[in-house]
Order: C-alpha cells, then structure tokens, then sequence
C-alpha cells in the first residue's frame, strides 16, 4: 500500500504573514507533480468546519508567490474542538466540539493529509485531528518569530525590513528638528523584531519586553545623544514594560485562543520622555504595515523551502510533524512542541551584546 496521500488540504491559521503564498504554492506544484490533488481550505479552520474547499491547482498559484496575505483566506478564533455556536440567554458564548463533523467532511472528500500553516495556536488546533489518524504536518509562519522549535520564521525577515526602513526614515526628521522619535514595533512578548530593525536602523535605544526597562535609564540615554548628535530615535517592541509595571493592552479578543492585543507603549514612552528632559517627542506606530506587502526575497526563499519541505515529509509517510529551522538547516519538530511556549531573546544573545557594541542602551541601566 502506498503511503503517498491521494488527496491533501492546505489551510492557513492566525494572523496574516507575508509568505504565506509562497508556501500555498509550492505545496499545491509539489503535490501535483507528485499525482497528489490539493484542496485549499477558506479561512483557516473555520472553512474546514463550514464546508468551503476548493481545488487548487496551477491556475490558482501562479503568480502568487510575491504577493502578501493569503489566497486562502485566515482566521484566528476558530478551533474546531472548541468552536463558538452562538450565546446563550445571558450573551455567553456557546462552543461545540466540530472536530467529528470535520472529520466526516474530509473522508467524504477523499482528502488524507492536511498541511496546516499557521502559529502554535494553529498546531495546537490541529492536535485531534492526528489522533484521529490524518496525516498532518505544520508549517510555522508569524512576523514575531517567536515560534518553539524553529529558529526563524518567515515573514520576520519582512517585517525586519520594513521597520528599518521605518527607523531610516523617521530619522530625518528627528534630525532636522532635534526631536524625540519612537517607533514601535509588533512582536507579541518577543522583541526579535525590535532587536533587529534596532539594529540595523541605527536606533539609540531598543526596549524589549525580555529587558524590563527603566524610563530614568531611557531619559537619561536620551539627554545623552541629544546633547552628542541633537536628535535621537528609539525602536521600542509592542511588548516592552517598565520595571515592576505592565505591557500596555490595546484590546482584548475575547474569542481568540491568545486574547490580548498589545500596543501603546511607543507613545506612553515619548510622553513620558518630553516630560522628564523637556525634549520634544514623537511617536509612531508601524502596526500592521509589518505584516502586509509582498515577502522580501529572503522570505520567499525560506517560505518555499519550509512548503518543500511539509510535502517531503508527507511523501515519506511523516505525521505530526512541524517543519522547523535548526541551526541553519531543515528539519522538523513535534508538532505539539510550540504550544504554549513562547521563543524569547535570551538576555545573553550574541546581537544583545552587539547592539550595546555599537552604543545602542535598552533602558536597563541609569548611568
Ligand atoms: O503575531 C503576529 C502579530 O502581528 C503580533 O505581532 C501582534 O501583536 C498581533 O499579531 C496583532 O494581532 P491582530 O492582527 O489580531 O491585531
């Protein structure tokens, strides 16, 4: 018997990433040379228990390889094991296991292995559906890179990119006008975003939620390099903290399996800056224009080389399995490994002690 699926889905899970096409495509061109037929399932696994699948073939991937988001639609609050039917007469949500109904739809449709591309939410979510026997493999995608298991994820390379340029443009004005400028960066609890667009955008400073931070220390590094250079500009992740006190919460989702929405801090920072050196101060947040546009080329690259490597692992009869990155080769994980965890900036990491090479302070120290 062969151990070849006759029929595989591929959906995406979470929050957009730009790559995620790449991987769509080169699973749908890898499966189809293989005699493999691929489904492409809508809107992560809401689609799956909703019933809205649709073939893929060459038509739908071609081209697709440079652009952001996902042909296939996301959604991020939605596990079929715990699936949200509606309120109850006090407006509590309602959840109902779907997993078996899901089940049944992909036997009737003849489809074997599921490639699922998504964070640990989207792994997680994708847990019963090995035990039920399916064939699964994973492929991690988040611009935080903050996956376990996996030493990069694509979309962090894009998103890396842009805040840079983000950091080299507000610059100029920050020196014509000897201002103040934070950017803040996403990144969820992981300042890898921050720690590298701070570093190759020059910035002074670089607050990272790993390094609780002290705005005395900030203020003090800000008088600093305003009196060395007249201006100076701070990358700060939406995770940041001072010392002993909280992140700043934009939002909560009540329905997503990771509810909080962090974002603010860039701004309470700049304010509270202006208020202890009298120095002018601006804020910007660059949000979600991390995530979208077309992946760098470094990411296509990555993005196709993990989408390879899912149907590699399919067509050797692997399950339960995340195709990760280890020191600088391709591998793969458990697939339950990521979840619950959260891949952090070790304090002692070579570009830490870079970025404090190159005079960059993280607002831990009061000189
Ligand atoms: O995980 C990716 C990410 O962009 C985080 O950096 C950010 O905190 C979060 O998603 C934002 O989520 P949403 O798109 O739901 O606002």
């Amino acid at each position: 018997m062969s151990i070849h699926p006759k029929r595989i889905a591929v959906l995406t899970g979470g929050g957009d990433c730009p790559g995620l096409n790449a991987v769509i495509r080169v699973v749908t061109l890898e499966a189809l040379a293989a005699g493999i037929k691929v489904v492409g399932i809508e809107d992560g696994f809401e689609g799956l228990v909703e019933g809205r699948l649709r073939p893929l073939g060459l038509r739908e991937v071609v081209g697709i390889l440079d652009e952001g988001g996902t042909i296939l639609g996301s959604s991020n609050r939605s596990d079929p094991s715990r699936y949200l039917v509606g309120h109850d007469g006090e407006g509590r949500p309602v959840y109902e296991d779907r997993v078996p109904q899901c089940l049944e739809r992909l036997e009737a449709e003849g489809i074997d292995a599921l490639v699922v591309i998504g964070g640990d939410g989207t792994m997680t979510c994708a847990q019963p559906f090995v035990e039920a026997g399916l064939k699964v493999v994973g492929v991690p995608k988040t611009i935080d890179n903050d996956i376990e298991g996996t030493e990069i994820t694509f979309g962090f390379l894009t998103a890396v990119q842009i805040a840079t340029e983000a950091l080299d443009r507000v610059r100029t004005t920050a020196d014509s006008h000897g201002r103040v400028l934070t950017v803040e960066v996403m990144g969820r609890n992981a300042g890898w975003i921050a720690l590298y667009s701070g570093i190759a955008g020059a910035a002074d400073q670089i607050l990272i939620p790993e390094l609780e931070y002290d705005i005395e220390a900030v203020a003090d590094h800000v008088r600093r390099r305003v009196a060395e250079r007249g201006s100076t500009v701070l990358c700060v992740a939406e995770g940041a903290r001072p010392k002993g006190g909280q992140q700043v919460v934009k939002r909560i989702e009540a329905t997503s399996p990771d509810p909080i929405r962090l974002g603010g801090v860039g701004n309470l920072v700049a304010h509270q800056v202006e208020e202890l050196t009298g120095i002018e101060s601006r804020s910007v947040v660059l949000g979600h224009l991390l995530r979208g546009g077309s992946p760098t080329a470094a990411d296509r690259v990555l993005a196709t080389n993990f989408g390879h490597h899912a149907i590699e692992l399919l067509l050797a009869g692997e399950s339960a399995r995340m195709v990760a990155r280890q020191n600088g080769d391709m591998t793969s994980v458990d697939m339950r490994l990521p979840a619950g965890k959260q891949r952090l900036v070790p304090l002692d990491h070579s570009l830490v002690r870079t970025a404090r090479g190159v005079w960059t302070g993280f607002g831990d120290r009061v000189s």
